[in-house]
């Protein structure tokens, strides 16, 4: 099939059911979504953001491949939103070149953004609409047969739980309804590319758990998505490959524990105690294949090798834990402890 950008694509295979089989039967006739034959869904090459003076986005380049969770992290101001809102055509780019669906963007912005399921950083709901008239006039912009809307919205406010707040208005959702919302909107179109900056925000535990607990049924059902969060526990868990932005430049991208285990080791034991005390204890970790780091009152071993037998001496500590390294440690080291945007 030869698309109206003069690419070619092949049919998709069985579209994602988010969680039955009503999707599935009843998209593949109406709406049959073509996907471009070339299994890498994203392609960035020098992308660069200028806002004035301050370089926001400053020469970055990576891939999606079909299929694949790729996390962006990085501290406030990073760049991550202002990366995101020029893939999809809502900030002009300075330099470089952004490639979706194998479409030039945003020269072909509107065949890309069909495809494209967006949860904003921002809250962009209509609060003068309904939880179900948002899903519907969301999916109004996508000509998505009537037939196939009444479905996808049953289905959608089923999978985050939003069924019985459908008549409800905007204003009267909770931060946690409003974010589901957002998701569910996200989805109407069936986006073969998910983008979601912080889809968490704001939420308490359960909220949270909730969509992360969604985004990994998504993910294991092959839906590709770029996501940034500043929970790196479950970036971790969810994507296999992560970019770590700072200043407006990647630092490191990568598989996450492979990141991990590289750059800061296995293990990390945490010490809290007096100066003398880790004076002494920082020592005894020489001996190990381990780097360290002091902050206040704590000292942070960062172990690359089974440390176990200099456990002992921590026993002359105040207190301590250990625990297996993670994209945390990776995130400090890489980005520093400073504030940002202070
Ligand atoms: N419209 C704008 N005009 C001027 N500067 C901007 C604009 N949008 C963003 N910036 C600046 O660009 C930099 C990157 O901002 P951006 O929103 O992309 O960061 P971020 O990584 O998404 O941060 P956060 O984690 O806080 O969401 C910041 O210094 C910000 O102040
Ligand atoms: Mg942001």
């Amino acid at each position: 099939m030869l698309s109206s950008a003069g690419q070619f694509f092949l049919r998709e295979g069985p579209s994602i059911g988010y969680s039955g089989a009503m999707i599935q039967a009843t998209s593949q006739q109406d709406s049959a979504p073509v996907f471009p034959a070339s299994q890498t869904v994203v392609s960035v090459t020098g992308l660069t953001k200028r806002f004035g003076g301050r370089l926001a986005v400053d020469n970055i380049s990576f891939a999606i491949q079909r299929g694949q969770c790729v996390g962006f992290l990085g501290p406030n101001g990073a760049g991550k939103t202002t990366c995101i809102n020029m893939l999809l055509g809502l900030v002009e780019k300075s330099a470089g070149e952004i490639r979706i669906f194998d479409l030039e963007a945003p020269r072909f912005h509107r065949q890309i953004k069909a495809r494209i399921g967006v949860v904003p950083q921002a809250d962009s709901l209509d609060p003068d609409l309904s939880v179900e008239e948002n899903l519907r006039t969301y999916a109004g912009y996508f000509r998505i047969p009537r037939r196939l809307v009444r479905a996808r919205v049953e289905e959608l406010l089923h999978f985050f739980a939003l069924h019985n707040r459908r008549d409800e208005i905007i204003e009267h959702l909770s931060g946690g309804q409003r974010r589901r919302l957002l998701l569910a909107r996200a989805l109407i179109n069936e986006p073969h590319l998910l983008i979601l900056d912080e889809p968490t925000i704001g939420l308490d535990p359960q909220a949270r758990h909730l969509i992360w607990e969604r985004l990994a049924i998504l993910q294991a059902q092959g839906t590709t998505m770029l996501l940034t969060s500043h929970y790196l526990e479950e970036v971790s868990r969810l994507s296999q490959q992560v970019l770590i932005l700072d200043h407006g430049q990647v630092v490191v991208q990568g598989e996450p524990q492979q990141l991990i285990t590289d750059m800061v080791g296995l293990e990390v034991f945490e010490v809290d105690g007096t100066a003398a005390e880790l004076d002494a204890l920082a020592a005894s970790f020489k001996e190990c294949n381990a780097t360290q780091e002091r902050v206040g009152d704590k000292l942070y071993v960062y172990a690359r090798e089974d440390c176990s037998r200099l456990v002992k001496v921590l026993g002359e500590a105040g207190s301590w834990v250990r625990r297996p390294a993670n994209l945390e440690d990776l995130f400090i080291q890489l980005t520093g402890r400073s504030l940002r945007e202070s």
